[in-house]
């Protein structure tokens, strides 16, 4: 008998899982709040530490609050001397987003308060110590890979200036630091995204906070999720002139594959965080390289005009991870660390996120249709012929479809 329930669509589309106090898209009116604030209100005006307050503690901090929290995450700032022993071990080709994975995962293994039965508690302590040590990791990888002695991290710069420091050495100027900053908190959290998901359902197994964002990081890679924005930078590279453009989004299209950062599973509108990427890029070529900004520019005018013409009726607009790309590659920061750059500002949503489903857990377990063969007799080896089951290479047939 098939497993009874209601059967949703594929990929749960509109299928509504769960409850946040976090964070809220509004897809058709193409808005985000974090705890009710809307991003077109912190982008500008909070940094991403007060976004870090606002989704671990409930309220955005007052100024000795945020003092406090700066101190506690400068203070979490050094890894683990195996780690970066480790990290020197690893070939210096390895895919940053691998690396840091695996480091994050890493990283229970040497925190102080380990407890003897194995299990971190997932509570804001750990969180502030995760978000803290996310982004030495990228960079002291950045460092290694290059061949480089890591740079000790700064407890006295913001995440986005020690990050920056710790890849060059120098104090970035404010308008680099800034924009990394005003980066960070549009990606801090988006509702039950997939990764974020994944980190609740960890998290509800009771696993530990380790475990959840690990589980996070591995969801978050997919190019339909966290991996776009890397792939976006190949596409303008490989466009290399804005008059390029409308072509290369007709031979994609006609190869059936899709425009990286472009797209969106809430928003029928415009991302609402792209309008803010949208003009770091601009302002951060204009006062480096201002093509990437326009290639970027004439690459979404050409796709929306593409689409609308090969789609009609479906309304796809570039989502985040569009300008992403020209933003974080104006700052320096190359393509392959983007998704890794993602992660440094979504383990604050991550965290918070584990906290909120242990706060009211219930194991997260669904139901899935069985398709398979109805009950077979089973058959013993001795008795199951040279070709059973398998076509003539050897490869196992498919299971005929149940009735
Ligand atoms: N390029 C071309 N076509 C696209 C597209 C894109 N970027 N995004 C969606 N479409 C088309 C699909 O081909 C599909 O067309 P069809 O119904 O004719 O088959 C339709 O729009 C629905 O797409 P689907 O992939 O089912 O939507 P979704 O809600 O599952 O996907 C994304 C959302 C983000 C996965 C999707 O838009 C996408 O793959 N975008 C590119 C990758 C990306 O930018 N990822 C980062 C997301 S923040």
């Amino acid at each position: 008998m098939p497993t009874s329930g209601t059967v949703v669509d594929r990929g749960l589309e509109g299928v509504v899982v769960g409850s946040t106090e976090l964070s809220n898209v509004e897809g058709r009116e193409g808005r985000l709040t974090y705890r009710g604030y809307d991003i077109h209100d912190l982008a500008p005006h909070a940094s991403f530490e007060e976004v870090v307050y606002l989704l671990l503690f409930g309220q955005l901090p007052n100024k000795h609050q945020l003092d406090d929290l700066k101190a506690r995450m400068g203070a979490n700032r050094m890894l683990a001397q195996p780690l970066l022993d480790w990290m020197e071990l690893v070939p210096k080709t390895a895919w940053p987003m691998d690396v840091l994975r695996t480091a994050v995962s890493g990283l229970a293994l040497y925190t102080p308060f380990q407890p003897a039965d194995g299990w971190h508690p997932s509570n804001p302590r750990t969180a502030i110590m995760l978000i803290a040590k996310t982004p030495i990791i990228v960079a002291a990888w950045d460092r290694i890979r290059r061949g480089l002695e890591p740079i000790e991290p700064r407890v006295d710069l913001s995440t986005a200036g020690n990050f920056l420091y710790m890849r060059s050495g120098e104090v970035p100027i404010k308008e680099a630091e800034h924009a990394l900053d005003t980066y960070l908190v549009l990606l801090a959290d988006h509702s039950y995204n997939a990764s974020t998901f994944s980190a609740r359902v960890t998290a509800s197994t009771r696993a530990d906070m380790f475990a959840a964002a690990t589980a996070a990081l591995a969801t978050l890679e997919g190019d339909l999720h966290g991996g776009a924005p890397g792939k976006v930078m190949a596409m303008l590279q490989e466009i290399g002139k804005p008059e390029r453009a409308e072509q290369y989004v007709r031979d994609l299209l006609a190869r059936g594959e899709k425009i990286m950062g472009m797209g969106h599973r809430e928003y029928k509108v415009r991302d609402p965080r792209a309008q803010h990427l949208e003009e770091m890029a601009k302002e951060l070529g204009e006062a480096s390289d201002p093509k990437w900004y326009e290639l970027a520019r004439a690459l979404e005018d050409a796709a929306r005009k593409v689409l609308q013409e090969a789609k009609p009726g479906k309304p796809i607009y570039a989502n985040v991870e569009f300008y992403t790309a020209p933003t974080l590659y104006s700052l320096g920061i190359p393509a392959d660390e983007f998704t890794c750059m993602f992660s440094c500002g979504r383990m604050a949503g991550w965290t918070a996120h584990i906290i909120e489903q242990l706060s009211d857990n219930r194991l997260i377990r669904p139901q899935a249709t069985y398709t398979g063969p109805a009950v077979m007799p089973f058959t013993p080896i001795e008795e199951r012929g040279r070709n059973n089951g398998s076509s003539s290479n050897g490869v196992p047939k498919a299971s005929p479809a149940r009735p």
